[in-house]
């Protein structure tokens, strides 16, 4: 028994890509483009693409969110998972990073599964509360600039139904969270995020130290 959560050394992590990882050539090729990007750290990690899927299988997910989407990594590996009749409504303010991911969308058969919305993601996130969507996803994930973290989760808590599960990326930031000598706006942004969150009673919690920290939060 170890009591705390193993780090991974190369030659440990090279084993558990080669026991765990089931990238798809679409997912891979994806992976490969968007690593010529100059932000290409932005991209979450295979091994959590790979994690959010089995949960969105699990949660038997048919109607998702996601807040960030970049190249298009994340929602290609949701995407893939979801039953043919399932949808992500996709949030970003940027055309030419989610220009990067269209083609490989429509390659992998998914692109009418992902409504993507160029918006601020609150502006998006406030429609669709107005337009009476509260209480009705089954899944939603927050990828996107750091000092609104708390409001997406407010809004996506609002948004996803009982029993469905928001997902947080990077909330553990490269363990500056950790740092007391770290004090940007980002990082206090998580900080009082991962603060709040571990007494939030309307949700169950567990923070998972995949890639830069996933925490799942199941709405109560
Ligand atoms: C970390 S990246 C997302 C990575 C993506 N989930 C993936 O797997 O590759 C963050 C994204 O959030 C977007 N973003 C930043 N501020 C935003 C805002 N106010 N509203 C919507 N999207 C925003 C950026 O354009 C960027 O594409």
């Amino acid at each position: 028994m170890t009591k705390k959560t193993l780090g991974l050394d190369d030659r440990l992590h090279n084993y558990f890509l080669s026991i765990s990882g089931r990238e798809s050539d679409i997912l891979r090729s994806l992976r490969k483009e968007t690593a010529a990007h100059p932000l290409s750290q932005m991209q979450i990690a295979p091994e959590q693409g790979q994690f959010m899927a089995l949960l969105v299988q699990l949660l038997g997910a048919t109607k998702t969110l996601e807040i960030g989407v970049f190249t298009g990594y994340s929602s290609l590996a949701v995407a893939l998972a979801l039953p043919p009749q399932g949808r992500i409504v996709a949030c970003d303010i940027s055309e030419d990073y989610t220009a990067v991911a269209r083609p490989y969308w429509q390659a992998a058969g998914v692109a009418d599964k992902i409504d993507l919305r160029i918006a601020p993601a609150l502006e998006t996130l406030d429609r669709l509360i107005e337009s009476g969507e509260a209480g009705t996803f089954d899944f939603a994930f927050i990828d996107a600039d750091k000092q609104n973290y708390d409001n997406y989760y407010e809004r996506a808590l609002q948004l996803v139904r009982v029993g469905g599960l928001i997902a947080i990326d990077n909330v553990l930031w490269g363990g500056q969270v950790a740092d007391p000598t770290v004090d940007d706006a980002n990082t206090e942004a998580i900080r009082a995020l991962n603060a709040k969150l571990v007494q939030d009673e309307r949700i169950s919690l567990s923070v998972v130290p995949i890639a830069d920290g996933l925490t799942l939060a199941l709405k109560r």
